[in-house]
Order: C-alpha cells, then sequence, then structure tokens
C-alpha cells in the first residue's frame, strides 16, 4: 500500500518561517520520521511538495491508481483552493488534512478550510507530531478498505 504526502505552498520554508508559529523542525527531518514509520509498517511512500496550486492539482490526480492514502497540508491554499478541494473529491482517494497549528485558534481567514471538507479526517495543532498521528490514520482507514 502506498501513500503519497503532499505539501503546500512556504511549507519547504520550515525551521525558517515564523518559528515562534511553526517551530524549528524542518520538512525534511518531518520526512524522515513519516519514513521511518513507512518502513515500520511495510507502506510504500512519496513525498512532494509545491508552492504551485495547478502542481498540487496535478500530484494528487496522478494518485489515481497509484496510492491507497493521501497526507495533505494545502497550507494557505486550505483556505483558498477550490481546484485543490476538487481534485481531492476526484481521485476518491482517503485523505488526511495535517496542520502544524490549530487553524481554529488563529486568525477568523484561517479557520475554514475548504478542502478539510472532502478529507476523511483532519489533524490540527499538534506540531509536527500530526503527521505522525496522520499515517497511523491513513494506515488505519486503508487496511478498513482492503479488509
Ligand atoms: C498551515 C496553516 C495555514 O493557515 C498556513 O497558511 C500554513 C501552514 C499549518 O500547517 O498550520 O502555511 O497549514
Amino acid at each position: 500500500m502506498k501513500v503519497v504526502v503532499i505539501q503546500g505552498p512556504n511549507l519547504n520554508m520550515l525551521g525558517v518561517r515564523e518559528q515562534h508559529i511553526y517551530g524549528p523542525m524542518k520538512l525534511e527531518q518531518i520526512h524522515e520520521q513519516m519514513k521511518r514509520f513507512a518502513q515500520e509498517n511495510g507502506l510504500e511512500i512519496e513525498f512532494f511538495q509545491s508552492n504551485l496550486e495547478g502542481e498540487i492539482v496535478d500530484r494528487i490526480q496522478e494518485c489515481m491508481g497509484d496510492a491507497q492514502g493521501i497526507i495533505i497540508n494545502p497550507a494557505a491554499y486550505s483556505h483558498t483552493s477550490i481546484a485543490i478541494r476538487d481534485a481531492l473529491a476526484a481521485v476518491q482517494i482517503p485523505a488526511i488534512e495535517v496542520h502544524l497549528t490549530n487553524i481554529h485558534a488563529r486568525e477568523e481567514f484561517r479557520r475554514k478550510s475548504i478542502t478539510a471538507e472532502v478529507c476523511a479526517g483532519v489533524i490540527a495543532g499538534m506540531g509536527p507530531f500530526g503527521y505522525h498521528l496522520a499515517m497511523i490514520g491513513i494506515t488505519q482507514i486503508m487496511n478498513e478498505i482492503k479488509a
């Protein structure tokens, strides 16, 4: 079973950008931890980061017939992108949306995620550990579908 991890705009800047909000951990370190979980649980895993909406749409579409689960942090596009939402709905692959921060406790414009509405689950406010929780969650969902 394969999981594709999709990271949206500015997440390549983790560890540098607004550390008081997003913490010191870099994206590569988060991905290392996820890779370890995947290895321990016999899962294939691929990582993709882009600052461009259309590239994220393309990557979601490429998951069709290839991946059984998606973990996505659409970052700022969570609040604006109907195109990413439509792509997630189109491929019909279970997805878990992750936010490092608790978007419900932040500025008003971050409190709504239009992409989360088409995801199987959402994890917010747990920092990098949220990606680990998402790995556990997507594994459970994929196993349920397979059974
Ligand atoms: C974020 C929250 C978004 O509002 C923001 O634009 C991000 C990161 C998070 O992981 O907390 O870039 O998705």
